[in-house]
């Protein structure tokens, strides 16, 4: 089985590839850091320094991997050094909000442009999106945080409609949004205080919820936004 794992370095990440090569022993495994890469030197694993941002970056991974079964993008930011979410359209701050569409929509739309002909490439291919539940307008009740929910609502439009355009290019590809719930990881530090500690998980809790639901998939189930515990959640 060969991987790349996107965000390979962060909290939800790096459970994923902890927990793929616990499934999957003798997978090759390509995964991402930005800033801070993992103490963690596995044979199967291999590093790679991007910025998820820049199209070249990409482009120069994309042509080193030939052939891929899995493409899961964990990368993401919720809140910055300046800035947490946002509590009132008030606090709307223009470079937030671009900070937030480029690190949380423009990364799955440069990674299916360039990742296309590896999954092409492989019998049964998967490509996943890690996303919020907030990102679905449906569901949306309480408001606030509006530059993440955008970025995340923007995400789970490219993904489906990624997941239709794939359909008859890619039919053995089945292209998914993830809700992994409230996840202990830099990330959702600043709001761990007001979750209950059972709705609370570890990294390794999410990925093998993410891990166990892919097994359950076939590219018939491509174009859905599931949580980690199987349910559908409205776009
Ligand atoms: N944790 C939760 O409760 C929760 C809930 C709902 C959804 N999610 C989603 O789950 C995903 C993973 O979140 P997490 O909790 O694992 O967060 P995290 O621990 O903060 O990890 C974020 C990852 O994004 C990478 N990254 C950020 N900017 C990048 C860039 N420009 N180029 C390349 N990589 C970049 C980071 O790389 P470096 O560290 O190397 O810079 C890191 O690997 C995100 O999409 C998030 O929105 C999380």
């Amino acid at each position: 089985m060969k991987a790349l794992v996107v965000g390979g370095s962060g909290g939800i990440g790096l459970a994923v590839i902890k927990q793929l090569l616990h499934l999957k022993p003798h997978s090759q495994i390509h995964a991402t850091y930005f800033r801070h890469q993992p103490d963690y030197h596995p044979p199967q694993l291999h590093w790679h320094q991007i910025d998820i941002t820049v199209e070249t970056d990409i482009a120069k991974l994309a042509a080193q991997l030939i052939q891929l079964d899995i493409v899961i993008n964990a990368v993401g930011m919720l809140h910055t050094a300046e800035h947490l979410p946002e509590k009132s359209i008030q606090h709307f701050d223009v470079d937030f909000f671009q900070t937030n569409i480029q690190t949380n929509t423009l990364p799955t739309l440069l990674l299916a442009k360039h990742f296309m002909l590896p999954l092409k490439a492989s019998r049964r291919s998967y490509f996943v999106t890690v996303s919020a539940k907030v990102g679905s307008i449906e569901d949306n009740k309480l408001g606030g945080w509006i530059s993440y929910r955008s970025s995340k609502a923007a995400l789970n439009m490219a993904i489906k409609t990624i997941s239709i355009e794939w359909r008859t290019k890619l039919p053995h590809c089945c292209v998914l949004a993830f809700h992994p719930g409230t996840t202990a990881s830099s990330l959702s530090k600043p709001f761990q205080r007001n979750v209950a500690l059972h709705k609370l998980f570890t990294p390794e809790y999410t990925a093998q919820c993410l891990l166990n639901l892919l097994a359950t998939l076939t590219p018939q189930n491509t174009g859905k936004f599931l949580s980690y515990d199987g349910s559908t959640i409205p776009w």
